[in-house]
């Protein structure tokens, strides 16, 4: 029982201020500052912002928490290391979808990131209607007695799917169990308007390029 108490406050401890903890913030900053000459790159090919808004975070200790026991984990710092892919986060904004993949594929390149898993949930939406490319990557970073690779998650979607997944987070943790049934057939169904909504700007916007 004390060890489990102790491991508890460890976990927190290692999220809030440790080296660990730290080392993420330099990989959090490591690739905004790449995704900013990303976006350099493509506004010089294209005329225009690609990445509308980004931002990176630290999963705080009640989000890990919350996640670990959904997944039946035992909650200590190794283990959340080890299960979770998105302890150090980065979250980027594009405007089409077909900007995302341009993105992804130049954070694909990088010589310094390497890609661990990609999960397409925009070919393929969960269940839930949620869609987002997301790249579990690791990023090199030169620390004192040498280079060090760290885990993280980026997610790379538009600003339609932002919306709905903001709002999807909100609504989920307010709906009772009896209307949530109705109430997630009706958030997929908006997922879908939102889906097509992406295919028509893009549309309009691949007629104005042939202009
Ligand atoms: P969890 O789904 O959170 O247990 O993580 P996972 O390891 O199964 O990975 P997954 O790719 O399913 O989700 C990773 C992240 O994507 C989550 O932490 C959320 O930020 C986001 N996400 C996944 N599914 C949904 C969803 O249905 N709604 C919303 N709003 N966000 C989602
Ligand atoms: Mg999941």
């Amino acid at each position: 029982m004390k060890k489990k108490k102790n491991e508890k406050e460890r976990l927190r401890d290692m999220l809030a201020d440790s080296e660990f903890s730290i080392k993420g913030q330099c990989a959090i900053s490591l690739l905004l500052t790449k995704l900013d000459i990303i976006n350099t790159v493509l506004l010089i090919d294209s005329g225009r912002n690609v990445i509308q808004m980004k931002n990176g975070r630290m999963k705080s200790y009640e989000s890990v928490c919350k996640k670990m026991q959904k997944k039946g984990l035992e909650l200590n710092f190794e283990t959340a290391v080890e299960k979770l892919n998105d302890l150090i986060g980065v979250r980027a904004i594009c405007a089409y979808v077909d900007d995302i993949y341009r993105v992804a594929e130049l954070v694909e390149k990088q010589k310094d990131i390497r890609i661990i898993k990609e999960k397409d949930y925009i070919k393929e939406p969960k269940k839930s209607g949620y869609q987002s490319l997301h790249l579990i990557l690791e990023i090199a970073i030169a620390f004192q007695n040498g280079t060090q690779w760290i885990k993280m998650e980026l997610q790379l979607r538009t600003a339609a799917m932002d919306y709905w997944a903001n709002l999807d987070h909100q609504l989920r943790y307010k709906k009772g169990k009896k209307e949530a049934e109705l109430i997630d057939e009706e958030l997929r169904q908006c997922a879908e308007v939102i889906g097509n909504l992406d295919r028509k700007m893009l549309e309009i916007r691949k007629k104005i390029d042939k202009i």
